[in-house]
């Protein structure tokens, strides 16, 4: 039977899940396949768009594809590649390139038609191709033109069939999303059905035919994600047929375990399970002190407990199947997703869980859509509006934002005196910690001191400044920090500690009050990512250090220090100073690069 959607058939790059996307903000819906998905599947779209790709149609390796597409009798357009694919297989040439044509560029409509309707004589398109289509395929005639670019738009008219060179889906192409409109609606004739109330509605009823009397495990880290993915699969199978299984570190943030547990029965999912492992993770990483070492430790155990656990149940791959959280973009591999599937590898590879992936047993419902689908989708569903909006949070939870040491220092008057003849431009005063912590320059890790500027005025322009040109000239510095609290800096003194109970309690409430705050001020949104660090260092003779790391991003490549109103930072921070054991609070005022978001 025919569906009110749009099938967009995925010929590489990352163009597909845009297309995908741009449909689905006209309210159809839409979904990326492979090209050569089976006759049966492609059937039942209203209309299917050729997506563009890296490869040219005369590779020997170019994307295998199933040629019925173009017998189906339904509307097709082809972008990029996909028109160049569509007029070979249609009778057309294709010439191949030897320069690239890249960047913007201006259409000339030669005909009226219904492809350009509502737009203008001329627009702005963007292109980005080696190879061009030479000759037309059968029946197809030029609707737009560069002066570079003859065969920029075609069409066939009789049979519905559109080709464009450029990309109507980049923000680039400003009119880009009517001309998909007008595919999608104009010639498809797709109604304005999709919401996430029908999202839901229709994954429940796959889900259900996909589990059949089967049921599903997951593994519920408490994150947006997975909490979603969770509620959806309780939607559609109820509480009997799933068994979530949540680990908790002993690194998590306060309350967070018990948080995702309630909401989860008030949805009236009971089949939650916790296990409480933070013995085997302290035990684990005790006396640990380098960041890579605690990292690798802390994953080895996330294997081992869930081994441990999985192996009670004794999953029969027979009976189970199993449920991922997986989001698009988790699966594009970009180096704002690596650590993210770092932490997933190691969940993957519990060797129960392997099986299931091998064998093709798991059910992810959210594969195809973006964060902020899946935020919309867990709040249509029920979850509360501060669980959906919360930010990502790393698997090794706060024991990366937990610093160690052995008490011993090196001298740093040298660093010192050079960072302070840069800082004196700018008419503030400077110390180096005694502490290393993690930056990126270029695509390699750095681990290097940070530098605290004092004094002056806090004006966001000026540290930012001041921040860019001392990590900029002065090698063994990647990160910068404004002072809080206290007003002067008299001495510092780094301790020997390691990560103990104590010591995550202090960040852990220090962290509460800073999520709690944002909250308060209505900051969750503005701020991608706020990690509060603690730092072995005893200032002034008093307690220990935390430092507030608030950042701006889109997807954590990259990132800028967020510049805090005055008065926000101040209650955080004076509430966190009055938590017995701290004694000082810094802002890291560094960007991504040259340092990272987390410190470890
Ligand atoms: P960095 O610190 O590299 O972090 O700028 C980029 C993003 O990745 C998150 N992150 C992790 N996420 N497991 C995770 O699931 C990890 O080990 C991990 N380390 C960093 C970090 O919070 C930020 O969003």
């Amino acid at each position: 039977m025919e569906e009110n959607k749009i099938i967009v058939l995925d010929f590489g790059a990352q163009y597909a899940h845009l297309i995908a996307r741009r449909v689905r903000q006209l309210h159809v819906f839409s979904e990326i396949l492979e090209p050569d998905a089976p006759t049966e599947k492609l059937r039942k779209a209203k209309g299917i768009i050729l997506s563009g790709g890296p490869s040219s149609v005369y590779e020997k390796d170019a994307p295998p594809f199933n040629p019925e597409i173009f017998s189906l009798g339904i509307p097709i357009l082809g972008l990029c590649y996909g028109h160049q694919l569509m007029a070979q297989q249609t009778g057309g040439k294709v010439e191949q390139g030897n320069v690239r044509e890249y960047g913007l560029a201006e259409i000339e409509v030669s005909k009226e038609n219904k492809m350009f309707e509502g737009l203008e004589e001329k627009e702005t398109v963007w292109m980005s191709h080696g190879d061009k289509v030479g000759g037309l395929g059968k029946g197809f005639e030029v609707i737009a033109s560069t002066p570079d670019c003859k065969n920029a738009a075609v069409a066939n008219f009789s049979r519905n069939f559109f080709g464009f060179q450029f990309h109507p889906e980049v923000t680039h192409t400003p009119n880009g999303l009517k001309m998909l409109e007008n595919f999608v609606k104009g010639v498809c004739g797709c109604k304005q059905d999709w919401t996430t109330k029908n999202y839901i509605a229709q994954k429940c009823g796959e889900i259900k035919k996909q589990v059949g009397k089967k049921n599903v495990f997951l593994l519920a880290s408490g994150g947006v994600d997975s909490t979603v993915a969770l509620a959806l699969l309780h939607k559609a199978l109820g509480s009997e047929k799933i068994y979530a299984l949540h680990v908790d570190t002993g690194f998590m943030r306060k309350d967070e375990s018990e948080n995702v547990e309630r909401e989860l029965e008030k949805l009236g999912f009971g089949n939650f399970h916790v296990v409480n492992a933070g013995e085997d993770f302290f035990e684990g990483v005790k006396g640990e002190l380098e960041p890579e070492s605690k990292r690798k430790i802390i994953g080895e155990k996330f294997i081992e407990i869930q081994n441990r656990e999985l192996r009670k149940l004794e999953l029969d791959p027979e009976e189970w199947l199993l449920g991922q959280g997986t989001i698009y973009p988790d699966t594009i591999e970009t180096a704002g997703t690596k650590h993210a599937a770092k932490i997933k590898t190691h969940h993957n590879r519990v060797d129960s869980i392997v099986e299931l992936i091998e064998q093709g047993l798991v059910v992810e419902p959210l594969d195809q859509l973006y964060k902020d689908e899946v935020r919309e989708l867990g709040e249509e569903l029920g979850l509360p509006h501060e669980m959906v909006w919360r930010h990502p949070f790393p698997g090794p939870g706060l024991a990366i934002r937990c610093l160690c040491s052995d008490g011993k220092e090196n001298s740093l008057e040298e660093i010192e005196a050079k960072a302070g003849k840069i800082a004196k431009e700018f008419d503030l005063g400077v110390k180096i910690l005694p502490i290393k912590s993690v930056g990126v320059q270029g695509d390699a890790r750095t681990y290097a001191h940070p530098c605290v500027l004092v004094g002056g005025e806090s004006d966001w322009g000026v540290l930012e400044k001041a921040s860019t040109k001392i990590t900029n000239e002065i090698r063994e510095i990647n990160r910068v920090l404004k002072l809080v609290a206290p007003p002067q800096i008299e001495s510092v003194e780094l301790l020997a500690a390691d990560l103990n109970r104590g010591r995550i309690e202090l960040l852990r409430e220090a962290d509460a009050i800073a999520m709690e705050k944002i909250a308060e001020h209505d900051l969750m949104k503005e701020i991608w990512q706020f990690p509060t660090v603690l730092l072995p260092l005893r200032v002034n003779g008093d307690g220990e250090s935390i430092v507030l790391r608030p950042v701006e991003s889109m997807e954590a490549m990259t990132a800028r220090f967020y510049p805090m109103k005055e008065a926000v930072l101040k209650e955080i921070s004076g509430d966190v100073l009055a938590i017995e054991g701290i004694g000082s609070v810094l802002f890291d005022i560094t960007h991504k690069p040259p340092a990272t978001i987390e410190w470890e």
